[in-house]
């Protein structure tokens, strides 16, 4: 006779969680019956397959009516090279995965166990050949240099051509970004605020054009508008984000101006980091969209979110004054509005939202929430509706909350880890699930038992400090 050995309650969990992964956002097309009417910020963004969109460090260019967002895809497990993504778009909304634009190599530099990072497309105007840069790495952070690839269609597969060299040897910088000027001269960036200009073909260096401008400085972004560029960079607290300052000068060898932050202090750029501003000329107006990542580490696939938001001028003076939850850009006026989200609210203490476990009501700068760490604590909500969102005020002491929508007959549509931290506390949306097809829904929120935390090259601790989930109200739309 055989005998089967129980499974363990840890071979349980893993493959409940392989389980899980495997049926990670299944939301058929029949299901998602609307599209994005804006751009939402810091909540999880799905394709129209329902996966995840996965972009992060990420730049965007337009070809032939189409805009092209090419960012690090990620994994929930470790931060190794897994490919940089290609998606397209009409309206900046509604994201359709093209292809892995660069894919793992078979050895090499960006072979296995390596890492890649911001990816950044140019368009070469003579050779009309796509270009691709990208900072390259190893796990530990300890053999830097700027790479780059080519490929003749806009979506890849890129070919990986190694380092870029200036005057034969590398750039060994890491943190990185382009520029493309108005006369088709394109610049490499690097942290610190050092502009290289690049060859004709843009496949080499040719000239320092500018020299460092400061220590620290990451994730360089750099834009013109009118005579005017504007440079902005971040502070070194690895994922961790932080008040992202700027500077502005006539000519990209400066002199640089100090123009401080472009969000309100502490606010930490809103909770992201700079990667990319993206100009919308349009026949009304220009607008200057601001994208920055919202990372969270370890989860970086499944919880790091995209913050985009419009760019106000006042002079030469940029900012992102207020953080816009929902805002318009119409890509043909090139005009921006900020939207208002007038769905239904259910407050946390409704008794339509049921409760499970152990969990606490308190009030955190006047916002009534309901609180809880404890492992096997859950919430739940059925609603009939076409949309369904998360409001949660984010706090140091939060961590991931798991979502799960299922439809009437069970059927799980989206799983899916959403990150309720933040150092600076701000009540926000976290989710917003796709439109549906109008129905009957259960929405279950549950304490994930983990929490954004981890250890930079220096053996710095960041993140959260513990794993609260905190529900301040639903919204619905029927
Ligand atoms: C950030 C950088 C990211 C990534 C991260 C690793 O500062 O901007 O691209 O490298 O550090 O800790």
């Amino acid at each position: 006779m055989t005998y089967h050995k129980p499974l363990s309650i840890k071979t349980l969990n893993t493959t409940l969680l392989v389980i899980i992964f495997l049926i990670n956002c299944q939301i058929s097309s029949a299901q998602q019956a609307g599209k994005t009417d804006a751009i939402y910020s810091g909540l999880p963004w799905y394709d129209p397959n329902g996966a995840v969109i996965s972009s992060h460090g990420a730049n965007i260019i337009k070809e032939k009516n189409l805009f092209y967002f090419f960012g690090e895809a990620h994994t929930d497990t470790s931060n190794t090279f897994v490919g940089f993504n290609c998606y397209s778009s009409k309206d900046l909304y509604n994201w359709k995965f093209e292809q892995i634009a660069l894919p793992v190599q078979s050895g090499g530099k960006l072979g296995p166990n390596r890492v890649g990072e911001r990816p950044k497309v140019m368009k070469n105007p003579k050779s009309r050949e796509f270009i691709m840069y990208m900072h390259v790495d190893t796990p530990g952070y300890k053999d830097q240099f700027v790479g780059y690839a080519v490929s003749k269609n806009i979506t890849g597969p890129y070919q990986f051509k190694g380092a870029l060299l200036f005057k034969e040897k590398p750039i060994k910088k890491w943190d990185m970004g382009t520029f493309q000027d108005d006369d088709g001269k394109g610049y490499l960036l690097t942290h610190g605020g050092v502009i290289h200009q690049l060859s004709d073909d843009y496949k080499s260096i040719v000239a320092e054009t500018n020299k460092q401008i400061t220590s620290g400085f990451e994730s360089p972004t750099l834009f013109r508008k009118g005579n005017v560029y504007y440079f902005i960079g971040s502070h070194l607290t690895s994922w961790e984000k932080n008040d992202n300052y700027y500077y502005t000068s006539k000519s990209l060898s400066g002199p640089w101006i100090s123009r401080g932050l472009i969000a309100p202090k502490d606010q930490l750029t809103w909770n992201s980091q700079t990667t990319f501003v993206l100009k919308i000329a349009g026949s009304k107006d220009t607008t200057y969209l601001f994208m920055g990542d919202r990372w969270s580490y370890p989860r970086q696939r499944s919880a790091a979110t995209y913050v985009w938001q419009p760019i106000k001028f006042n002079g030469d003076s940029i900012s992102l004054p207020k953080y816009l939850d929902a805002w318009t850009i119409d890509t043909k006026t090139g005009v921006a509005n900020e939207k208002t989200i007038d769905f239904q609210t259910i407050a946390n203490d409704s008794k339509q939202i049921q409760y499970q476990g152990n969990w606490e009501k308190s009030v955190i700068e006047t916002i009534p929430v309901t609180r809880s760490s404890s492992d096997r604590a859950s919430c739940s909500f059925t609603f009939k509706g076409i949309q369904i969102g998360l409001q949660t005020v984010v706090l140091p002491d939060n961590g991931y909350a798991r979502i799960i929508l299922a439809d009437q007959k069970g059927t799980v549509l989206i799983n899916n880890l959403v990150d309720m931290y933040a150092k600076t506390p701000a009540s926000r949306l976290v989710f917003l699930s796709p439109v549906l097809r109008k129905a009957e829904y259960k929405l279950t929120v549950s304490v994930a038992g983990e929490r954004p935390n981890w250890f930079d090259k220096k053996k710095i601790n960041y993140g959260s400090t513990a794993n609260n989930i905190t529900i301040s109200k639903l919204i619905i739309k029927e």
